[in-house]
């Protein structure tokens, strides 16, 4: 077992006992709250959250006091929503990818080719027309979205074959999130969909149990992926992103004073994590390819494109409730088109 595994369980054991000795205080009378994520302590949203903790910290530090647990510290980001669900923890920062299995209308954020530009997709998931009938209805499930932070681009990355078109997909194994939407995705893509969490994907990489990944390019440095896989090949198949979600219950024991001061943190997460995003990817453009040998590659988009677009008529003949949100999108599109 992974090293950061089993500090996860001596955590969630720690965790545990903590929360049945009713310690979720901080030994003076505040009341700590717990931000898991997957993250290294370097990534934007590292930087993002602990400014979000500082904020918090500064203005309500009387009663509370957060604390951010980077790397997967406290679990998978499966296993940390379902800490957040039943309140042993208060916030986490999950991908939407797996966000559909917990309730289902996040699929829309999952399709591929969704967003025209990165432009079209800031202004989309900036707009509450967009995303508050997703992330504010799952009260029942225990927890709601209180914000979005940009994961970029993702695109796929393998250790031999450099990828050109979908065919050169076929045949390899492509580890993807645990998203049946990016699952679909992969199968009209050709390659073999390899679904798995995210802290798993270096080892099998390294053991050639998978060829390749998706992902953007923080992965390649922050996650060392890039010291085995040389080839990154820009198709740019999807801008899934990552959305912070709260313990309902805990959001709603708040005063409206203080509940007005989350929402000022939020913004500062958000702010944060998007200006710290750009200088992060070009600084690992800059290491994938000079210091790890990564060769950036730039493909046709088109015939993947192609390939994927039915996903866009399945899901919304599945869940017709997402039409008008879809539509909201086309309009960003067209107003913020590729270049
Ligand atoms: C990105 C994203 C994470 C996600 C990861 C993955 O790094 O920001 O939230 O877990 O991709 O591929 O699983």
């Amino acid at each position: 077992m992974r090293k950061t595994k089993w500090i996860a369980l001596l955590c969630l054991a720690a965790m545990t006992v903590c929360l049945l000795a009713g310690c979720g205080s901080a030994g003076d009378g505040r009341r700590i709250i717990r931000i898991g994520h997957n993250q290294s302590t370097s990534h934007p949203t590292h930087i993002g959250l602990t400014a979000f903790a500082d904020y918090i910290n500064s203005e309500l530090g009387d009663k509370y006091k957060v604390e951010v647990f980077p790397s997967e510290l406290l679990g998978s980001q499966t296993e940390m929503v379902q800490l957040t669900q039943t309140g042993a923890i208060d916030f986490v920062v999950a991908s939407n990818a797996i966000m559909e299995t917990f309730s289902k209308n996040y699929e829309i954020f999952n399709l591929p080719y969704l967003f025209s530009s990165a432009e079209a997709y800031h202004a989309a998931m900036d707009d509450p027309n967009v995303t508050d009938s997703i992330f504010l209805t799952t009260e029942q499930a225990g927890f709601i979205a209180v914000t979005w932070l940009d994961a970029g681009t993702r695109n796929f990355y393998t250790t031999d074959k450099p990828i050109y078109t979908p065919a050169d997909l076929k045949g390899l194994k492509i580890r993807v999130q645990q998203s049946p939407t990016t699952v679909a995705m992969m199968e009209l893509l050709g390659g073999s969909a390899t679904p798995m969490s995210f802290g798993d994907v270096y080892t099998a990489l390294q053991s050639n149990v998978i060829n390749g990944a998706e992902n953007n390019e923080l992965a390649l440095t922050d996650n060392g992926h890039g010291d085995v896989c040389k080839y990154y090949s820009y198709d740019m198949h999807q801008m899934v992103p990552d959305i912070v979600l709260a313990n309902y219950e805990f959001m709603e024991s708040l005063t409206d004073e203080e509940r007005a001061i989350f929402e000022e943190g939020f913004k500062i997460l958000n702010a944060t994590q998007r200006a710290e995003w750009n200088i992060a990817v070009e600084a690992a453009k800059d290491k994938a390819q000079n210091v790890q040998g990564v060769e950036f590659i730039y493909p046709d988009t088109a015939p993947f494109q192609e390939a994927v677009m039915p996903l866009h008529e399945s899901v919304l003949a599945g869940n017709p409730d997402l039409k008008p949100i879809y539509d909201l999108i086309q309009q960003y599109n067209a107003q913020y088109a590729a270049e």
